[in-house]
């Protein structure tokens, strides 16, 4: 089938690559030409491991291609998917559907043939109504039905989650989308991985009521490693006991610095909005924003404690070890790394960072911030290091080496990377989460 996918950012180009894998014919559209310049040349404007590869690999079949062109790309596509933003709105935390809407306003003035409209986007429950509104309004006189199909995968291992995922969710209205969708996931079908069809609204709902969950999962632990820091528990040994449990689960029960990322922090605050728009406030999720905000500032201020206090901190070197919102992507959209840097530079720190892939999209959004070539370049002279991302870089730094580079054998390791024990065998002084 050809299929179309507007909005080539981390979903629509992970999307349309693995699509293409399955053996359609997709189109990739953005209306950003530099990110379609990049893609047509063979650089990715994003990382994710194994992307490049399979781009490259479908490209070369003939199976995939980027434009900037919607009204020649739609032409005999049987699905157009939505892939497109929806942050924050400025002012009241909604999700902006601006983009949304604009590319449903797109779709509707050329769409010259029957097809299936999907968004794949995060949109508020009622947006796929909104999404038709728009398309019968355009006067278009041919058949569509459009469906709303969240996505699931995870930055750094987006294109596992899109192949095996653990459910597709597909929320239709009619036969022809159920039956169009039915035909898009096929090759998965094969693979006996789970298709929940739904109705549209309970598709939309199921994607915040996912996020929402999760993101009160890393907050409930979080909490859960306060406490055992001040009644003396490990909150390793804790949270395992807690997650064999297999009502509960271990995963999302790995206490740091507080969730970010393009996705947890926006779909939090645009369901709470949705729920006070309905008169059904969520409060259990009000509380884990609300906690959440705090936490990752609350980091900035561990790192002030473990060097002394305010005033010993001021004009003190500190190393950010990581920056992005967790390993294996690029994305810095909402990372702790910013609210804890904030903190230490209105404290007067000067800051070094390193971060295997981050840098270049974390210097604009920190200035203030030096960053460096390598860990052990970035460690240098430092009086405090801190271990914001768990890349595999840093969970086997030569700790002698270490030793010898920084000026004071200081770490605060917001994941609970390394072995409190053996840091203070080897003569640092630890600070980690909840032990
Ligand atoms: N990033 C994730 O891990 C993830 C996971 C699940 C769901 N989502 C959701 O998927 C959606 C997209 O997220 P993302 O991270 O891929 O965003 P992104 O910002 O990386 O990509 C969005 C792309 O859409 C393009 N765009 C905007 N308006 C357009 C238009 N009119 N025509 C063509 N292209 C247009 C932008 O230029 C951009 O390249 C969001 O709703 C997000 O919540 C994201």
């Amino acid at each position: 089938m050809k299929i179309v996918m507007v909005g080539s950012g981390y979903v629509g180009l992970v999307s349309g690559a693995c699509l293409a894998d399955f053996g359609h014919d997709i189109v990739c559209i953005d209306k950003d030409p530099a990110k379609i310049g990049k893609l047509n040349k063979g650089e990715m404007p994003i990382f994710e491991p194994g992307l490049a590869d399979l781009v490259a690999k479908n490209v070369e079949a003939g199976r995939l291609s980027f434009t900037t062109d919607l009204p020649s790309a739609i032409e005999g596509a049987g699905a157009i998917f939505i892939g497109v933003g929806t942050p924050s709105r400025r002012g009241d935390g909604h999700a902006d559907l601006s983009y949304v809407y604009g590319v449903a306003e797109e779709i509707g003035a050329s769409l010259k043939h029957a097809a299936v409209i999907v968004t794949k986007s995060t949109v508020p429950v009622g947006t796929g109504d909104e999404v038709e509104r728009i398309l019968r309004a355009s006067g278009t006189a041919q058949k569509f039905s459009v469906v709303s199909n969240p996505e699931f995968l995870r930055e750094g291992a987006a294109i596992g989650d899109f192949k095996r995922p653990d459910r597709i969710v597909i929320g239709a209205e009619d036969e022809f989308g159920r039956e169009v969708m039915r035909e898009v996931y096929r090759p998965l079908f094969l693979n006996e991985s789970p298709i929940h069809f739904t109705s549209r609204r309970s598709a939309e709902l199921i994607k915040y009521g996912a996020n929402a969950f999760l993101a009160a999962k890393i907050t409930f632990i979080n909490e859960m490693a306060d406490l055992c820091e001040r009644a003396g528990g490990d909150i390793q040994e804790v949270a395992r006991g807690i997650g064999l449990d297999n009502r509960i689960g271990s995963k999302f029960l790995h206490p740091g610095p507080g969730y970010g990322g393009s996705c947890f922090p926006k779909d939090t605050l645009a369901l709470l909005k949705t729920a006070e728009d309905y008169g059904s406030p969520l409060q259990l999720i009000e509380a884990v924003v609300k906690v959440n905000e705090s936490r990752k500032r609350a980091m900035g201020r561990k790192v002030i404690d473990a060097l002394g206090g305010a005033q010993a901190a001021r004009g003190k070197r500190v190393t950010l070890l990581g920056l992005t919102f967790k390993p294996n992507t690029d994305d810095m959209r909402d990372s702790p790394a910013l609210a804890v840097a904030q903190v230490l530079t209105d404290a007067g720190v000067e800051l070094i960072a390193y971060d295997p892939e981050g840098m270049e999209q974390a210097q604009p959004m920190m200035p203030h911030v030096t960053m460096s070539t390598s860990p052990y370049a970035a460690i240098e002279g430092a009086d405090a290091i801190v271990l914001i991302t768990e890349w595999d870089a840093f969970r086997a730094l030569d700790l002698k080496r270490v030793k010898e580079l920084v000026r004071a054998p200081v770490m605060v390791d917001l994941r609970n990377v390394y072995d409190p024990a053996e840091m203070r065998a080897a003569g640092f002084t630890y600070v980690s989460i909840g032990r």
